[in-house]
């Protein structure tokens, strides 16, 4: 049993408290919040899993692409099962890591960031399309497209994301049981909605530069 009651949270998720692993430094423990979002009250999952419904469905989406590569894919956490904490039972996985020992930011967080230069935000485009390349390679779903739910790491200069959450299919028949292709158009258009979430940060930061550059 983990004792969590005099750890500090690292982060707060909608559905999770996110906690770094007494015992190995790379890895996070995940637990589920006691308050329970309306969304998890329906459907069959919810009377099997309860509130630990979308822990099934990522590991269930790990399990698939083991199956269909039988390999890692390094664009998502790597897994390390279940233990029991004095917060209930918990999800291990790896720990993505910024600068100073913190979690890496969030794809929502450099988006928002007004200080955030252009050329790293334009690494970030250019990694979301190698990301969903990787992801549609690897047959993963990846349902949630909230920006929180992608880190941005950086690994000798280079910058690579990485989804923490929202992997695998709600939908009673996910996409990949509707054949390569149809996966793979719906997947370019998620791109496709992010990338221009990124593209709308660099608008912003373009403008707000130029503003600067008129006044001066
Ligand atoms: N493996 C990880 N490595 C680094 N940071 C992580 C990791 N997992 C989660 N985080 C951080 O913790 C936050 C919350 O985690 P997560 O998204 O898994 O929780 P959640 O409650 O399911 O979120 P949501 O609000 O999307 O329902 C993320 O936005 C991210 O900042
Ligand atoms: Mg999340």
């Amino acid at each position: 049993m983990i004792d969590l009651s005099t750890q500090t949270a690292l982060a707060y998720g909608g559905h999770q408290v996110i906690f770094r692993h007494p015992d190995f430094d790379d890895r996070v423990i995940k637990v589920a919040r006691k308050r329970i979002p309306r969304s998890w009250h329906f459907g069959r999952n919810k009377s099997r899993y309860g509130p630990l419904r979308d822990w099934h469905r990522t590991t269930n989406e790990y399990i698939s692409m083991l199956s269909k590569t039988g390999a890692h894919c390094p664009r998502i956490p790597r897994q390390y099962g279940f233990e029991e904490t004095s917060m209930g039972p918990a999800m291990i996985c790896e720990l993505f890591s910024g600068p100073g020992n913190t979690l890496a930011p969030t794809l929502g967080d450099m988006i928002c960031q007004s200080h955030t230069d252009i050329g790293f935000l334009d690494e970030i485009r250019d990694d979301l399309t190698a990301m969903f390349d990787d992801l549609i390679a690897a047959g993963i779903e990846f349902e949630d497209l909230n920006p929180r739910n992608i880190v941005v790491t950086q690994n000798a200069q280079r910058v690579r994301l990485v989804i923490v959450d929202g992997l695998g299919s709600p939908a009673l028949f996910p996409l990949t049981t509707f054949g390569a292709r149809i996966f793979k158009k719906v997947m370019t258009k998620r791109r496709d909605t992010l990338v221009g979430q990124v593209n709308m940060a660099i608008n912003k930061l373009e403008d707000q530069q130029e503003l600067i550059a008129i006044n001066t």
